[in-house]
């Protein structure tokens, strides 16, 4: 199984969005995917129709992480359709205030998902939340492969770096990062063409392959409003 983080430090530049779509391509040519959904918004799983009630009805990440009685993996997980799977998450607070210590941090997922590589999956794809945290670090530790979606703008283009050197802080190896996926391309901007070329040159220069970019479009915003 492959295990794939969807991160960057950077809010709101289309990290959910693209953790939805490569899943769901991912399950139309036959590969099993579980899209793993921790980011306490649940955006991932309310694409899939997950409203908050639903979620908050049912068991999640939060149950795997309960001490005394954990739950079982097959309990948390939820069939969205053919070949893809998901799990959501509630009170990532709680969780994020309770996992401390490198060497916690470090573990910390491979003990939660123990055994999910018996469950067959050839994917799994984990939705991040932006920033700096516990649960983040807990992730980026335990994943064998870092995509990062970049806004060809000032602020998400620092994002990169910074993701790098949080990476380089928190001990876990940059190289990690295998693609740049280049989002919300509007050609009218001249400014973006310049970015993509950096982009472009950062790629070359650390071995990342860079995606073909996705444009800005209405009707992405808007079927994604409607969640
Ligand atoms: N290519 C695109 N064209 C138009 N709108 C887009 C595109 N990609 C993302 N968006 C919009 O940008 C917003 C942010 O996208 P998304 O939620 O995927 O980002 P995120 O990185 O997951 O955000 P967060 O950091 O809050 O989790 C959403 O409203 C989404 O609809
Ligand atoms: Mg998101």
């Amino acid at each position: 199984m492959k295990k794939i983080a969807i991160f960057t430090e950077k809010g709101g530049v289309g990290k959910t969005i693209l953790s939805v779509n490569t899943s769901h391509a991912l399950s139309k040519t036959n590969r099993k995917t579980l899209l793993v959904d921790l980011d306490g918004q649940n955006n991932s799983a309310r694409n899939f129709g997950y409203t908050k009630e639903r979620i908050k009805e049912r068991k999640s990440f939060y149950e795997l992480t309960d001490r005394r009685n954990p739950a079982k993996l097959s309990e948390v997980i939820y069939n969205v359709r053919e070949n893809l799977d998901i799990m959501f998450n509630r009170k990532m607070y709680q969780i994020n205030r309770e996992i401390t210590g490198e060497s916690q941090l470090h573990k910390y997922l491979f003990k939660m998902f123990n055994g999910i590589e018996e469950l067959g999956y050839h994917n799994m794809i984990i939705d991040c939340g932006p920033s700096e945290s516990n649960i983040n670090t807990a992730i980026l530790s335990y994943v064998d492969y870092i995509i990062v979606p970049v806004e060809l703008e000032t602020f998400s283009m620092e994002g990169v770096s910074d993701t790098f050197d949080y990476l380089v802080d928190i001990d876990v190896d940059p190289r990690k990062i295998v693609m740049f996926v280049p989002n919300k391309l509007d050609l009218r901007q001249t400014e973006m063409k310049e970015y993509l070329e950096k982009l472009q040159a950062l790629g070359e220069k650390y071995n990342i392959k860079v995606s073909k970019p996705v444009h800005s479009r209405t009707i992405i915003k808007k079927r994604h409003q409607r969640i």
